[in-house]
């Protein structure tokens, strides 16, 4: 099968379209044929190590001291069934499914096994591939923080720091579903674009004086790492909460001891993966998708996402006719 490989970290050079051997799942896995995969920031920080401040190390502890020790990148797939292990309930060979391989990684690949317990789920047949795999990233996230972290309540004021990324498109959506008033920051470019997804308020990072003209918030969500603590709190109402997604350790074990703080990684479950699809399919949730590329064109995704300026999210397609970046 046609894979991406990486044997170092570094940058997007090191990433290689080879020919490996398809893998074989045991008894209690699935085989799926990937037919859109992503490349997110969170693979391009792994990639090339830029992870946030004291954090290399135990990213390294995890994923490979000296090099990467899965060889082939990528977390989410979106696909079909097309082996299932002897040992396997509730999916069958034919099965569209979705969802996330973790610390595993594997996905950027034409296949890639799936225990069936982990986080992946079936989706339907109105939804396609590409939409379905740029769910996860932003979604889990942004799902993980507002709803299960802060318990966003219906009436808040949200603040949301990078509302044109993935995880800020997504944040923007959950926060409007939940009832709350939501402010987005981003640059002109995509002010019509945080608007189309529900933001009631849109501010431009290049106006400093926003703070002031906007008030107080409920919840500031800052995941562009340019917040600090003491300048959400200075933003907050006194029972607001600050989640900063982007920080160093410093900040991370902070928010151990600060119950306004809250930092930490985003968890993955199939409950949420379910909850997402629900939103989907009920028009809640809209996922947004910059580019597209072959499976070809790894390293210009990369590049892409790792310039800074993505919208949403960054498709990997599988599918024989090649798309073209739009
Ligand atoms: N802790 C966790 O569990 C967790 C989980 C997922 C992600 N993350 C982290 O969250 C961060 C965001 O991820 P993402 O995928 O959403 O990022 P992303 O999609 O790459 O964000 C790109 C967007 O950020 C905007 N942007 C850049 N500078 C900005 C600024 N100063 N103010 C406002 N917007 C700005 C850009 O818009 P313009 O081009 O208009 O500037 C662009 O649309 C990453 O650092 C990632 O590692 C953490």
């Amino acid at each position: 099968m046609k894979a991406i490989r990486w044997t170092a970290y570094g940058e997007p050079e090191v990433l290689r379209l080879m020919s490996v051997d398809k893998p074989r799942p045991n008894s209690a896995e699935v085989l799926i044929k990937v037919h859109a995969t992503t490349v997110t920031v969170g693979d391009c920080r792994l990639r090339s190590l830029r992870v946030p401040r004291g954090m290399e190390f135990a990213t390294r502890l995890v994923f490979g001291i000296t090099k990467p020790r899965c060889l082939i990148p990528g977390m989410h797939f979106s696909g079909e069934v097309t082996e299932v292990g002897s040992q396997v309930n509730g999916f069958k060979v034919g099965d569209r499914v979705f969802g996330s391989t973790g610390m595993k990684l594997g996905a950027n690949a034409e296949y890639v096994c799936m225990a069936a317990d982990k986080e992946m789920v079936g989706i339907p047949d109105t939804l396609s591939h590409e939409d379905a795999v740029s769910l996860i990233f932003g979604g889990l996230t942004a799902l993980y923080f507002l709803r299960d972290k802060v318990n966003i309540k219906h009436g808040e004021h949200v603040l949301i720091n990078g509302g044109s990324g993935s995880v800020g498109s997504a944040a923007i959506q959950i926060a409007k579903y939940y009832g709350a008033t939501v402010s987005a920051i981003c640059s002109a470019n995509n002010q019509s674009l945080v608007r189309s997804l529900g933001a009631d308020d849109v501010i431009d990072y290049t106006k400093k004086d926003f703070s002031e003209k906007h008030g107080k918030y409920d919840v500031i969500l800052d995941t562009v790492g340019n917040f600090s603590f003491a300048h959400c709190q200075k933003l907050m109402t006194k029972t607001g909460r600050a989640i900063l997604i982007n920080v160093g350790i410093g900040t991370l074990l902070r928010s151990i001891f600060t119950k306004k703080l809250i930092c930490g990684t985003a968890s993955e479950t199939k409950e949420a993966l379910y909850f997402l699809l629900k939103l989907v399919q009920t028009g809640k949730f809209v996922p947004v998708i910059d580019r597209v590329y072959p499976l070809e064109g790894i390293r210009d995704a990369h590049s892409y996402v790792d310039s800074g300026r993505k919208k949403g999210n960054i498709v990997i397609s599988l599918v024989d006719n090649i798309p073209q970046v739009s």
